[in-house]
C-alpha cells in the first residue's frame, strides 16, 4: 500500500502525539538538549495539547498501511497563516512523505486563498534548513528562544510563485 494524505479526525489524537514523541528526541536533542526535549514534549505532544488543534482541522496526517507516520500543523499567527508543526517518524524520513505533506498544506492554503505561509525551525536543524530551502522558503527574520536554545529562524515562502497553470489567488 501507498501513503495516504488526509485531514486527521478524532481517532488520530494519540497517533498525532505519538509521531512527536517518535520524532522529537532524535531531532532536538542534538541540538537543543534534552531538557528542550522533555519541556516540548510536555507542553506541546500530549493529548490535551493535540486534540484541539486536530478537532479544529488543522491537522494532516500521513498514513501508510493503516499507521500514521507524519504530521503536519497549520494555524494562524498575526494574521498569517503558519506551519507549527511538520514531522515525520525517524524510520520513514528521507521516503517522500514529509514533501506529501508539505505539498498537502501548500496545495490547501492557496484553496483557502492565503497568499503566504510562514514557519519556523530552530537554528542548527539543517535537515529542515536544507528542506524548506528546496521548497522555495527563504528567510524572513530569527527570533530569539532565551534559556540557551537555538535562536527560532523564520522563513517564508509565496504559495503562488510556482502555482499550477490558471490557478490565481483570490482577492
Ligand atoms: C524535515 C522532514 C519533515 C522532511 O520530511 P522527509 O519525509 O524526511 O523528506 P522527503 O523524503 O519528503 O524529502 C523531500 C525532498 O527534500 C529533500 N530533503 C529531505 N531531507 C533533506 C536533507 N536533510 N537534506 C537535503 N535534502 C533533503 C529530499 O531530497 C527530497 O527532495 P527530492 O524529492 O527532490 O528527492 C523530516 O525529515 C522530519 O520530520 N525531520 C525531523 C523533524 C523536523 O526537523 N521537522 C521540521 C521541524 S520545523
Amino acid at each position: 500500500m501507498g501513503v495516504f494524505i488526509r485531514p486527521a479526525t478524532a481517532y488520530d489524537v494519540d497517533a498525532v502525539v505519538d509521531v512527536g514523541r517518535r520524532t522529537w528526541p532524535q531531532t532536538y536533542a542534538p541540538i537543543a538538549g534534552e531538557d528542550y526535549v522533555r519541556m516540548g514534549l510536555a507542553k506541546w505532544w500530549t493529548v490535551a495539547a493535540t486534540r484541539p488543534l486536530v478537532v479544529a482541522g488543522k491537522a494532516t496526517v500521513a498514513e501508510l498501511d493503516g499507521e500514521v507516520v507524519g504530521v503536519a500543523v497549520v494555524g494562524p499567527l498575526k494574521g498569517d497563516l503558519v506551519l507549527f508543526r511538520l514531522y515525520v517518524v525517524p524510520e520513514h524520513q528521507g521516503t517522500g512523505i514529509g514533501r506529501m505533506l508539505l505539498e498537502d498544506v501548500l496545495q490547501v492554503a492557496r484553496e483557502r486563498g492565503h497568499r503566504i505561509i510562514r514557519l519556523s525551525y530552530l537554528d542548527g536543524n539543517v535537515n529542515a534548513e536544507r528542506f524548506y530551502r528546496a521548497f522555495g522558503f527563504t528567510e524572513s527574520h530569527r527570533e530569539p528562544t532565551g534559556d540557551g536554545i537555538p535562536d527560532s529562524i523564520w522563513v517564508v515562502r509565496d504559495l503562488w510563485a510556482d502555482a499550477p497553470d490558471g490557478e490565481e489567488p483570490q482577492s
